[in-house]
């Protein structure tokens, strides 16, 4: 679907991650895995850590904090909130009416997005969407996420590859350039099972047993995931370029959602981008789920990484299955 004339754009980002540093070495101490596996499998060499007291509206809180700072923007101007998240405080209420309060978004309707590692992508298109037939003039979209408390420390296959944090991203109408000129997304429940947390929800309330048998904890099929994301990912993005007439040729960055160097490398492969075109803090933070797009892209912009008139394109895959592209005209 082309969706190419809008007047809006991305007026600021921001993001946090807890202090704690939890490294290879540190994981080593815990299971049996070494840090030569993990960062030649991965490319992850550590993550971050929330301590005790923080939620996922806490760090939510603190990256659209930032992101409020970055544009100068009073947190009254804010008329939607969206937050993605695998892990809320609560069931319910959500997330994002924590968040808001915390905010003193006084003026935003809120509510959370269920789409996992997808779910930035989704709520920036979800917000885009809103802003564009309404009389909403910014949103705040939001992925935080602390996977501490939903992986099994005792399990290698996936304590490894996941980490704590939160990315913010305000939109804004009237505005000239940062705009979603595309996008593409995906969804196939076929695929629910190779990613998933069991028990804790209506088909598998909280009791002794689920508790007993580890049902609370991210389990996932590795090798399966790993084949649907790169190539859903690529097929993704090919479409999405292609509903506005560009090609992989035009694409000034890329930042995916950042779950395994490997993964990332065989994108750049498939798209014959060099892999300076794809940007990567993977080893610094680790999977973060909603947060990790928005985490790069404010670490791109800071970096010095996009300019004006850049096409840059996030692409994410996760839980659900759920995949999408997203085309920005810088
Ligand atoms: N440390 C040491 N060894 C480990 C390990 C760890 N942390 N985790 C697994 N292994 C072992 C396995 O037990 C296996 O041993 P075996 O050969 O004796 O059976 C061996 O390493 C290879 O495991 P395998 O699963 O084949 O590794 P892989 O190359 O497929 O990599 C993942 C595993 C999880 C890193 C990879 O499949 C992946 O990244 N998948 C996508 C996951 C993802 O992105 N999830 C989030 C979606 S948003």
């Amino acid at each position: 679907m082309k969706n190419s004339h809008n007047e809006i754009g991305i007026v600021g980002t921001g993001f946090y991650v807890p202090e704690k540093i939890m490294t290879n070495y540190d994981l080593e101490k815990i299971v049996d895995t070494t840090d030569e596996w993990i960062r030649t499998r991965t490319g992850i060499e550590e993550r971050r850590i929330a301590n005790v007291e923080e939620a996922t509206s806490d760090l939510a809180t603190k990256a659209g904090l930032k992101a409020l700072q970055n544009t100068n923007i009073p947190p009254e101007e804010i008329d939607l909130l969206i937050i993605a998240t695998h892990f809320p405080d609560y069931h319910f209420p959500s997330t994002s009416c924590i968040t808001q309060n915390k905010l003193g978004l006084t003026n935003a309707v809120c509510f959370d997005l269920s789409a996992a590692c997808s779910g930035s992508i989704y709520s920036l298109f979800v917000a885009e969407s809103m802003l564009k037939n309404s009389n909403y003039n910014t949103a705040m979209i939001i992925g935080s996420e602390i996977f501490s408390r939903t992986v099994d420390w005792e399990d290698r296959d996936t304590c490894v590859l996941f980490g704590d944090g939160a990315g913010a991203i305000i939109i804004k109408k009237d505005q000239i350039g940062k705009k979603i000129i595309s996008f593409n997304f995906g969804s196939d429940g076929s695929g629910a099972d190779l990613l998933k947390i069991p028990a804790g929800g209506s088909k598998l309330p909280t009791s002794i047993k689920t508790l007993e048998q580890k049902q609370h904890f991210i389990k996932m099929e590795g090798k399966k995931v790993y084949k649907f994301a790169k190539k859903m990912m690529v097929d993704s993005v090919i479409q999405a370029l292609d509903e506005v007439d560009l090609t992989r040729k035009d694409i000034d960055l890329l930042i995916p959602h950042q779950a395994n160097i490997r993964i990332l490398k065989a994108v750049a492969k498939k798209l014959h981008l060099p892999i300076e075109k794809i940007m990567i803090n993977l080893e610094k933070y680790g999977n973060t789920s909603a947060a990790s797009i928005p985490i790069a892209l404010d670490e791109a912009i800071s970096q010095g990484k996009i300019n004006k008139g850049d096409i840059v394109v996030l692409t994410a895959f996760g839980a659900g299955l759920t995949w999408g592209a997203i085309v920005i005209r810088w």
